[in-house]
């Protein structure tokens, strides 16, 4: 990255506490000035009114909050939204629409894998990350042969899937559905 980029995508700081900012949102850019301390979540959430990412317990531990920031997952509770100048961010919005469901959301309705749904967005953006970690090859805690193309098994996505909790303990259909895809992809 050159240093004009640098300077593009640079926050410019308001006052001691704000900065003004752009975030890209579904591919939609969104000026923004804001507390320094604003979570990316309520940014999404509070201010950009993409209330599909939810906030479960605000703390990095239960996954609700879960979006893709250039392709790859993160607890959206747990960055400041100042961070991400520049950054493509796709939250549950932009994974499908209704008359267009992506694969994974069609997985989940077939197989009924969720109750409430409090879960679910979190749940989506988490499995598509997970497939798409076990395709470049990222090992995780479960993986056996470092040095051999990583196989998909349900120890595989229940270990990368740890992160995303269920109230409703809709997981072994959630497997179902993740399972479903992979298979879709292979
Ligand atoms: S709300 Fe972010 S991990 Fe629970
Ligand atoms: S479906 Fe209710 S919390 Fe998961």
């Amino acid at each position: 990255m050159n240093s004009s980029n640098n300077v593009e995508r640079h926050p410019k700081t308001v006052n001691s506490n704000s900065s003004t900012f752009s975030l890209t949102v579904n591919g939609e850019h969104h000026p923004l000035t804001l507390d320094n301390r604003t979570t990316l979540l309520d940014a999404l959430r509070e201010h950009l009114q993409l209330t599909g990412s939810k906030k479960g317990c605000d703390h990095g531990q239960c996954g609700a909050c879960t979006v893709l920031v250039n392709g790859e997952r993160i607890n959206a509770c747990l960055s400041l939204a100042v961070m991400h100048e520049g950054d493509d961010i796709a939250t549950i919005e932009g994974v499908g629409e209704v008359d267009h469901l992506d694969p994974m959301q069609q997985a989940f309705v077939a197989h009924d894998a969720f109750q409430c749904g409090y879960c679910t967005p979190g749940q989506i953006c988490s499995a598509k990350a997970v497939l798409d970690e076990i395709q470049a090859g990222l090992p995780s805690h479960v993986t056996n042969d470092l040095n051999a193309p990583i196989e998909i098994s349900d120890a595989e996505i229940r270990e990368r899937m740890s992160g995303n909790l269920c109230r409703c303990g809709a997981y072994a259909n959630i497997l179902k559905a993740i399972n479903q895809v992979a298979e879709g992809r292979s």
